[in-house]
């Protein structure tokens, strides 16, 4: 049998001397190849949903970088979309929603099963991709964790501190946590598609979960995750799944006993000491290079990158950034970025 993918053994728990490689946001605008195909499909939707050009944009970074893993190209809103929301996108902007904020918005709410009918293309392109990839290069799916596609759902856009969200949560716990419960079930039911397409790894965004405190970040971060990754690992015993809890701080400690994920990523507001005893200590970790690096370049990203290598070579790690990359990336730090984890 071949050797396992580099970053399935460091998910299974192996150290290796050099970590595996990919990078948060790697098919996006700091690339001209993949403005160009963004083009071609007219607007960000349009490409998402096209699984020849998206497939395609998610190799353009492994074709340019050889990283270890390619993640499908989506979005986390895509599930709300397929819950029945409107989705559009504004450019220099980001994404609006129509809200949920009443039970009768709520009621206009698709049932969990009904999703695959609007996101049948992601399962399409990830078929296309277990084609197309090298055999070397693991293929991630995702999906937003059920707080951070909530805070959109709600709030109809991104918000600095999801400060609707919390406003339902408090003012309708029934109806917030009725609306938290039809994202986990379509989630699972998302994820479990993009496993049988063949995803090999999956992964759950929780952008905003820094934002919970206490108990809420028991109740509305941890216990979904839990219960997603337990659906799955009861149906595809063998698939990891990679956790961030973005913005956490401490309670990233113990989260992957808490939740049953595989690996947790980390973001760079964390320490990478204070990560590998606190964090590491229960398995894998990802990440946590400041993506601002790749804007900057030079001796300093260097230094950084050898550091978190440095910091992470006694347990499993898989090398990212500490959240994605950034359009005014210069994509030959990069590789820079590349070649230092590699040592060459
Ligand atoms: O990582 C990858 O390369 C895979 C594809 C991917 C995208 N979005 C493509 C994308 C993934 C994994 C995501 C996750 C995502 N989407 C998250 C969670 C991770 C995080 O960043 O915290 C969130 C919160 C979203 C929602 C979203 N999508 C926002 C807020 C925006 C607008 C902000 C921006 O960067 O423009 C998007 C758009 C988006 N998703 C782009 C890409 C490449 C840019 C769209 C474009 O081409 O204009």
């Amino acid at each position: 049998m071949a050797t396992p993918k580099k970053i399935l053994r460091a998910l299974a728990g192996e150290t290796q001397k050099t970590p595996p490689i990919w990078m948060m946001r790697q098919a996006g605008r700091y690339l001209p190849e993949y403005r160009a195909s963004r083009e071609k499909a007219g607007d960000f939707l349009s490409l998402c949903y096209n699984p020849e050009l998206a497939a395609e944009v998610t190799l353009q970074p492994i074709r340019r970088y050889g990283f270890d893993a390619a993640i499908l190209f989506a979005d986390i809103l895509l599930v709300p979309q397929a819950l029945g929301a409107d989705l559009w996108f504004v450019t220099g902007e980001g994404p609006r929603l129509s809200t949920i904020t009443s039970e009768a918005d709520f009621a206009k709410l698709k049932p969990a099963d009904a999703i695959h009918d609007t996101t049948a293309p992601v399962y399409e392109t990830i078929r296309l991709l277990t084609r197309e990839l090298p055999e070397d290069t693991a293929l991630i799916g995702f999906a937003g964790a059920p707080w951070t596609v909530a805070t959109y759902m709600i709030a109809g856009r991104g918000t600095p501190d999801q400060g609707p969200a919390h406003a339902l949560r408090q003012a309708n716990p029934a109806l917030f946590e009725a609306l938290l419960d039809r994202i986990t079930k379509a989630t699972i039911l998302y994820l479990s598609q993009q496993i049988e397409a063949g995803a090999e790894v999956v992964k759950i965004f929780d952008s905003w979960a820094g934002s919970l405190q206490g108990d809420d970040f028991e109740r509305y971060a941890l216990e979904p995750c839990r219960e997603i990754t337990a659906a799955l690992k009861a149906k595809y015993p063998t698939v990891p799944v990679i956790g961030f809890p973005r913005g956490a701080g401490d309670k990233n400690i113990g989260f992957a006993k808490a939740t049953g994920v595989d690996c947790v990523a980390l973001d760079y507001g964390l320490d990478a000491t204070w990560a590998a005893a606190n964090v590491q200590v229960d398995g894998c970790v990802q990440g946590n290079l400041d993506p601002s690096h790749m804007v900057t370049g030079g001796q300093p990203l260097i230094d950084a990158t050898r550091a978190i290598v440095q910091v992470f070579s006694k347990g499993p790690h898989i090398f990212n950034l500490g959240h994605g990359i950034t359009p005014d990336a210069n994509p030959q730090n990069v590789q820079l970025m590349v070649d230092t984890v590699r040592g060459a």
